[in-house]
């Protein structure tokens, strides 16, 4: 695959794809940037070997990249044109929400075009983005000289070697809310890890396909085809055995412990509970690698972050186990919990890294290795 110092980019005008889509809070601002700042040494790079920079991103499904574009500023001191057609000397062109147009997740062929246009070269720098066959990570390509950024190069060094040759046991631990995408993921763990323990939203169709949880509206069928697919009755496989649970995400009418089986037809299931913790945390004590992506329950909310927040604090005390975490959501988890810098390697992508290390072919690599 060919990387950023490859390409001849003085003078060139560079269409780069990074994934500026960061977690924002109820006033719509940046909740965490770590995204942005990972992409910061490959733009830097552009600016400084006189490249035309131009920057694309998706932003959840609809929000304007304005808060992006005011954080890029702050951080690289030059300015940032938002959804302009083009920019002078030293600016940075940042083009608005790429998923504002219906092409780029259809990954139609105009649209890629399109975008194509706007550069001489392509620099993809969204490594969490590249298990989606999009406009933007397949399509454009296609059509200009490519490469991988830096931070997509060093993803790729450093999950490589967790895939080609994990310390054992490896444990890998499953939460978050994008159900239909790390439910595809959950196979091939079965296969590849020592033990996988999933929590969080995900937990949930398989807890109803199993016939534990009762009388909840029946999953999506695409879900429950996936979950068809693997063995349920695995030994690897560890499910919340019980959960806290509420009628709101607030928690405040009330917030009760029950079994799975025991949950009502109005209450949500919005953490791990206590034994649920009890025996997730005796399975990572174990391990000699650990793999983490997606929070076990709504740890945004202070009556539901307990479930999330002793996990982590059970990967950090596991000192000699190599330890790694991916998934917005999870970091901005570990920045709440302050627990951040104690893992080895804190990956950009959630689904991405899942699939990724679960040894799928991501499109967007692929093509990469096809130029
Ligand atoms: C992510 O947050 O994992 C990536 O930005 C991909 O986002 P998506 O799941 O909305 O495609």
């Amino acid at each position: 695959m060919k990387t950023l110092k490859d390409l001849d980019v003085k003078n060139k005008r560079v269409l780069v794809r990074c994934d500026f889509n960061v977690p924002l809070d109820e006033k719509g601002e940046i909740n965490d940037d770590f995204r942005i700042k990972q992409t910061l040494p490959t733009i830097e790079y552009l600016l400084k070997n006189k490249a035309r920079v131009i920057l694309m991103s998706h932003l959840g499904d609809g929000g304007s990249l304005q808060v992006i574009q005011k954080r890029l500023e702050k951080y690289l001191g030059v300015p940032v044109l938002l959804g302009k057609k083009k920019a002078g000397e030293g600016e940075i062109l940042l083009l608005e929400n790429l998923r504002f147009h219906k092409g780029e997740e259809k990954n139609d062929e105009k649209f890629a075009k399109g975008l194509a246009k706007l550069g001489d070269v392509y620099v993809n720098e969204a490594f969490a983005v590249c298990h989606r066959p999009h406009a933007s990570i397949i399509g454009v390509p296609k059509y200009l000289p490519s490469a991988a950024g830096f931070l997509l190069e060093k993803e790729i060094k450093i999950l490589s070697r967790v895939l080609e040759d994990p310390w054992r046991p490896l444990v890998v631990i499953i939460g978050g809310l994008k159900i239909e995408s790390k439910i595809k993921v959950i196979k091939q763990f079965l296969e590849k890890a020592d033990q996988l323990l999933v929590g969080g939203k995900i937990a949930e169709p398989i807890l109803i396909v199993k016939g534990i949880c009762v009388g909840r509206p029946w999953p999506l069928e695409e879900v429950v085809k996936e979950i068809e697919k693997f063995n349920l009755t695995s030994t690897k496989l560890h499910l919340p055995i019980d959960a806290l649970v509420s009628p709101d995400e607030t928690g405040e009418m009330y917030v009760n412990e029950a079994a799975p089986g025991r949950v009502r037809k109005d209450e949500m299931l919005l953490d791990i509970g206590p034994e649920t913790i009890k025996m997730f945390s005796k399975i990572i004590k174990e391990a000699k690698m650990i793999v983490w992506a997606g929070p076990v329950g709504l740890f945004e909310r202070p009556f539901f972050e307990k479930g999330t927040k002793a996990i982590a604090e059970q990967i950090v005390r596991n000192y000699k186990a190599f330890k790694i975490v991916g998934g917005g959501d999870t970091l901005s988890a570990l920045k709440k919990f302050g627990l951040r810098d104690k893992f080895d390697h804190i990956s950009t992508g959630g689904g991405a890294m899942l699939a990724f290390l679960g040894g799928e072919e991501l499109p967007g690599l692929k093509i990469l290795e096809q130029q």
